[in-house]
């Protein structure tokens, strides 16, 4: 199927930047929201960020001009969709929105069109259930910011036609970016599951009081460009509450809220977006106290579970290649893949950390796998 043009519906952060991301890749987009004004927001900060690419000599303004002739901004949802090849959803997180409007597609859209959805975490199936094309609905989900994110994952739900997930995977490319195909409508596809047992560790300790997050990111400092705790808080720990909770329903009970983070978000610390939660972001990015680092956890302990998880990622049939986990890890922020760092730290030491961790806080989500404990994976 050739693409031409792309409709987008949703013109919030995500939305606005998947736009610009057509536009970039030469695609006619319409893009959609409820009101002139959410539009216009959408629209503003396409043309900000594309005038930064102008700065910097990436596009010309020629290129820039050419690339909003071909922006269709509009709060009309039939005119949005009535000549589209692909439309791509990026609406709130609300299972029943997102069906609501995707039975509103199906109607509007040519039958031919491929419906995809951005959702981080809900299931495509589901959302597929609302219309009559079950075989053309698939998981489009790019991560934040979607101008700068290498990763695509694309989401075969249960019925959808292998053309479609085809079609979505060329338009990613397109796009320059980095797709990867998820084989299983599964909670978390792969970024964000892969990366769901280390929150849940961050939880654990948060609840158990020692170390402080303090004393943890202080082991890490050297490490990453932001510390595992800072980064609940840059994310939002009500966002980090909400997936933890959506885990718990999903996947295991392990997931459950624990009362320090349900404290938290109730009492309004969410990070940095209301300026306070593990630290005080007031003043910008916080000052971690770095002199007392713990010697309780390391490095190995986090790509232990990361690597862990990753297995069951490949015996739930969610993926087959190892090598496609890897590529999404590293494109969608991790830098490296977790069975190329396992290949450098070794197996053995690996599944001595998960069973240090499972045994400690009695949790089997960190339990390793057959898998891990073969330790045969090759990528
Ligand atoms: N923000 C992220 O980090 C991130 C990353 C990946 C995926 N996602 C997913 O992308 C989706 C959008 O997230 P976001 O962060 O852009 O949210 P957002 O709140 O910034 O934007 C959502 C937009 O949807 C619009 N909207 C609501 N109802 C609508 C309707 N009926 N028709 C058209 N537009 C409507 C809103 O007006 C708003 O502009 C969610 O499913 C989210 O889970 C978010």
């Amino acid at each position: 199927m050739d693409v031409k043009k792309i409709a987008v519906i949703g013109a919030g952060a995500m939305g606005n930047g998947i736009a610009q991301v057509g536009l970039m890749a030469g695609f006619t987009v319409a893009m959609h929201d409820v009101e002139q004004r959410f539009v216009d927001r959408g629209v503003n900060t396409i043309k900000e960020s594309l005038d930064k690419f102008v700065g910097k000599g990436k596009i010309t303004e020629d290129q820039k001009k050419d690339m909003l002739a071909r922006l269709l901004p509009t709060t009309d949802l039939k005119a949005a969709v009535a000549d589209a090849d692909l439309v791509i959803e990026a609406v709130f997180e609300d299972l029943g929105l997102k069906k609501k409007i995707f039975a509103d597609l199906d109607a509007f859209a040519p039958e031919r069109t491929i419906l995809a959805s951005n959702t981080s975490s809900m299931s495509i199936t589901e959302i597929a259930s609302a219309t009559k094309r079950p075989g053309n609905v698939v998981g489009m989900h790019f991560f934040n910011p979607a101008v700068l994110m290498k990763l695509v994952e694309v989401i075969y739900a249960k019925h959808s036609a292998d053309a479609a997930i085809q079609a979505t995977f060329e338009v990613a490319k397109k796009m320059n970016k980095v797709p990867v195909i998820v084989k299983k409508d599964s909670p978390g596809f792969i970024y964000n599951r892969v990366n769901a047992p280390t929150a849940l560790l961050l939880q654990l300790i948060l609840e158990s009081k020692s170390p402080t997050p303090a004393q943890f990111d202080a082991a890490f400092k050297t490490l990453m460009p932001m510390t595992p705790f800072e980064l609940l808080d840059y994310v939002g720990l009500d966002i980090v509450e909400h997936t933890q909770k959506y885990y718990s329903e999903t996947l295991s009970k392990d997931y459950t809220p624990r009362k320090a983070l349900v404290d938290l978000v109730s009492s309004g610390n969410l990070g940095k977006k209301t300026g306070k939660g593990l630290y005080d972001w007031s003043a910008g990015r916080p000052a971690i106290d770095t002199s007392n680092p713990t010697t309780e956890y390391d490095f190995t302990h986090m790509v232990a579970l990361q690597v862990n998880e990753a297995t069951k990622l490949l015996e739930e049939g969610v993926v087959n290649d190892p090598r496609d986990i890897d590529l999404a890890m590293a494109n969608g922020g991790g830098g490296i893949g977790p069975f190329t760092i396992a290949k450098s730290i070794g197996y053995d030491k690996l599944v001595a950390r998960c069973t240090e961790l499972a045994d400690k806080f009695g949790i089997e989500t960190f339990r390793p796998t057959r898998t891990m404990k073969e330790g045969k994976i090759q990528v």
